[in-house]
């Protein structure tokens, strides 16, 4: 069953619609039979799901008798899945945390190292669909954006407070947005009259400079990118990346599944940084070994959904899952 349907990746991540009935999911978990198949959870094993979101990844952990320690930033998520997994409470951790605080987290565990791990980064399905988070472009609420209560500033301080060249960067670098400079200025201008304070406000703004042309909201963009800037995600990623590959045991396997470009660029360069067995400059005379091997790459080529996944879960059809083994 359809459950949402859009034609662009990115209108999957940020644009919402009303849920089909029967269609209420906290989240779908993706790739969900890959994940398996590769990381191999099994009795014995304890997995860290650094993104438990409504706990789909983790119960597939779960049921094969694995151990699990789930994070996420978002109280609603460890609640809901906490009481969704409640008969395998016995083998389930839940904290709340940013999984690039791993190793303060398996510290207070008394935990040296992981048999696994995953992170799916992104929001769940519940963060885009509620309203009153701040992240839906098609239903008004609060400019707020924040995925948990460990994030300082909501998307309305950013649109408010930053200055013109740091909100042209961010819709650039994070948004991929080229009429950045247009927008900012509209947004400038219109905020010494009147801060923003909702999605629909900021929503109407970027319209009013950028036509409406196709399927995909002229805001879609400049969404993604305050997301990405409010929350930080890709400095978490990139400490999570150290922070978990620095647990994990020998033969265990860490998988990483990502929804746009700008988070698999990061995720596949440092596995190919640290599954290299040889690193060469052009300022070098020679290849030298690569100290920071640590890493078999077992997925040289990322594992996309299925076509029926993608039928059946059309938010699950940007995701990339990459897997590697501690060596
Ligand atoms: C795509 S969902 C994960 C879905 C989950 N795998 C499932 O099967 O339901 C992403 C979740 O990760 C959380 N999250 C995103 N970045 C995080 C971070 N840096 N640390 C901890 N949780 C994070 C979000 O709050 C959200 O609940």
């Amino acid at each position: 069953m359809n459950c949402l349907d859009f034609e662009d990746p990115l209108d999957l991540l940020l644009e919402n619609s009303e849920p089909a009935p029967g269609c209420m999911d906290y989240h779908i978990p993706v790739l969900a039979e890959e994940v398996v198949a590769f990381l191999r959870p099994a009795p014995g094993i304890l997995f860290l799901d650094g993104t438990l979101g409504g706990g789909g990844h983790s119960e597939r952990f779960l049921q094969a008798g694995a151990r699990v320690i789930g994070l996420d930033r978002d109280a609603d998520a460890l609640a809901h899945a906490g009481e969704r997994l409640a008969s395998y409470a016995h083998r389930l951790t839940l904290r709340q945390a940013n999984y690039a605080d791993t190793a303060a987290v398996l510290d207070a565990l008394g935990i040296d190292t992981i048999g696994g791990a995953l992170i799916d980064i992104g929001v769940s399905s519940h963060q885009l669909d509620t309203a009153t988070r701040g992240f839906s472009l098609m239903h008004d609420g609060p400019l707020d954006m924040r995925m948990g209560t460990d994030v300082a500033r909501t998307a309305a301080n950013f649109v408010n407070q930053e200055s013109p060249e740091e909100l042209v960067r961010i819709l650039r670098e994070y948004g991929e947005e080229n009429s950045a400079v247009r927008i900012v200025s509209h947004l400038v201008n219109l905020r010494h009259a009147r801060p923003f304070e909702t999605t629909g406000q900021l929503a109407a703004a970027v319209s009013d400079v950028i036509p409406r042309t196709g399927r995909r909201h002229p805001a879609t963009r400049v969404f993604q990118a305050l997301r990405i800037a409010v929350n930080d995600e890709l400095g978490s990623l990139q400490r999570g990346l150290d922070a978990i590959s620095a647990r994990l045991a020998r033969g265990a396997r860490f998988g990483v599944i990502t929804f746009h470009s700008l988070e698999d660029r990061i995720v596949k360069r440092y596995f190919k940084h640290r599954s290299s067995e040889w690193i060469d400059r052009p300022e070098w005379p020679e290849p030298k070994k690569n100290p920071d091997r640590i890493f078999r790459l077992l997925t040289p080529h990322p594992i996309d959904p299925s076509p029926e996944e993608t039928a059946a879960n059309p938010r699950a059809r940007s995701a990339k899952l990459r897997i590697v083994e501690r060596t």
